[in-house]
């Protein structure tokens, strides 16, 4: 699969890599075989890129992915966590101390001396604007804890701040059909900058796959049900924050546009591969079969000009007035 380097920090990411939140919680319940089977079936298919955080499963997520890499420590993988949702985000809570500990306790879960890349998960603004915090980040490169630090971002505000930040490697950013606003001013920075794009939530938590309807029952401990509104986390997180029922019809609408020999879902994936300045998009996958038919979405053809300009339509007709101001 293609690689793209992270120009900052030095190393590379296949250009699908795998998102892991569902290996914790959060998405109902996913059993311990399956989610080695995903991570297998990833890597199998030339995923070198795992991102994670402390917080998924409380740790699971970080000890199911040490677990399996213990018995292929030459698998080549990178592994991309994260830290500060563990405690209330408050500005108080990013110290070098807390970040030492939060970092310990990731270094042994994951079963490393030290990580490849940290990323803040969705710090409140200030923290984003503080140089006490990014000293901190310094250090923590210093004493070798970690090899490289990232910030995973809410606003394309939040991610312009990071990207002026001189030691920041990568910048997460939630980038999909229904999500384009990183495309005008957050990719072109990080380009500038040299700062790795890491784009979550590429399939919208699954509605750009085209399966749902307005019919779709979630298990009660899947987000999809307790965060539609916001409730729990930031609502942009679940669904893009597109509200289900114009979801679920923009779905349908984006599905057609997908090209003979392509599902929904790769088309979606092969959509924000092909943006200037991506450098990873980092699907989250329940099953070996979603992980297979996410990283095939790499060797599809570039989707033709005037797809592009469909899915940008479908964008701005529908999508647009209900979420571009918001992040
Ligand atoms: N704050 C943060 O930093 C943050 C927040 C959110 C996510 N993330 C990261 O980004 C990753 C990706 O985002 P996400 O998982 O929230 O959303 P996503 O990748 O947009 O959607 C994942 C969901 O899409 C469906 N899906 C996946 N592959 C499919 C396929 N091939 N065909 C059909 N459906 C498919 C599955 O839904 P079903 O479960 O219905 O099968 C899956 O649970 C996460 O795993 C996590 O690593 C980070």
């Amino acid at each position: 699969m293609e690689q793209r380097t992270f120009d900052r920090s030095g190393g590379s990411a296949s250009v699908v890599g795998l998102g892991t939140w569902q290996l914790g919680a959060d998405w109902g319940t996913v059993r311990e075989a399956d989610a080695l089977a995903v991570l297998d079936a990833a890597r199998e298919a030339g995923v070198t890129f795992f991102d994670t955080a402390d917080v998924y499963g409380d740790g699971r997520s970080e000890r199911t992915i040490a677990a399996y890499l213990r018995e292929r420590p030459d698998a080549g993988i990178t592994v991309a966590t994260k830290m500060g949702r563990r405690v209330a985000q408050v500005p108080e809570n990013y110290t070098l101390g807390n970040f030492r500990a939060w970092t310990d306790r990731s270094r042994e879960n994951l079963g490393v001396d030290r990580l490849d890349l940290v990323q803040l998960h969705c710090p409140p603004t200030p923290v984003v604007a503080s140089d006490a915090v990014f000293d901190a980040l310094d250090t923590l490169v210093a004493e070798e804890r970690i090899a490289a630090y990232g910030v995973s971002v809410e606003t394309c505000e939040q991610a312009l701040t990071a990207i002026a930040r001189p030691g920041t490697a990568s910048v997460q950013i939630i980038l999909n059909a229904f999500r384009m606003k990183p495309l005008e001013r957050v990719l072109p920075a990080a380009a500038e900058a040299g700062v790795a794009i890491i784009a979550r939530v590429p399939l919208a938590s699954g509605l750009l796959s085209g399966r749902y309807t307005k019919d779709t029952a979630f298990a009660a401990d899947d987000h999809r049900t307790y965060n539609r509104h916001g409730e729990a986390f930031d609502q942009g997180e679940t669904f893009s924050g597109v509200d289900y029922a114009t979801g679920v019809e923009a779905a349908a609408a984006f599905s057609a546009l997908a090209p003979e020999g392509a599902t929904p879902a790769q088309t979606a994936l092969r959509w924000v591969v092909q943006q200037p300045g991506v450098t990873t998009v980092i699907p989250g996958a329940r099953s070996a079969e979603q992980a297979r038919s996410n990283a095939e979405a790499a060797a599809l053809p570039p989707l033709p000009e005037e797809t592009l300009e469909a899915v940008r339509a479908l964008y701005d007709e529908r999508i647009r007035p209900r979420v571009h101001d918001r992040w």
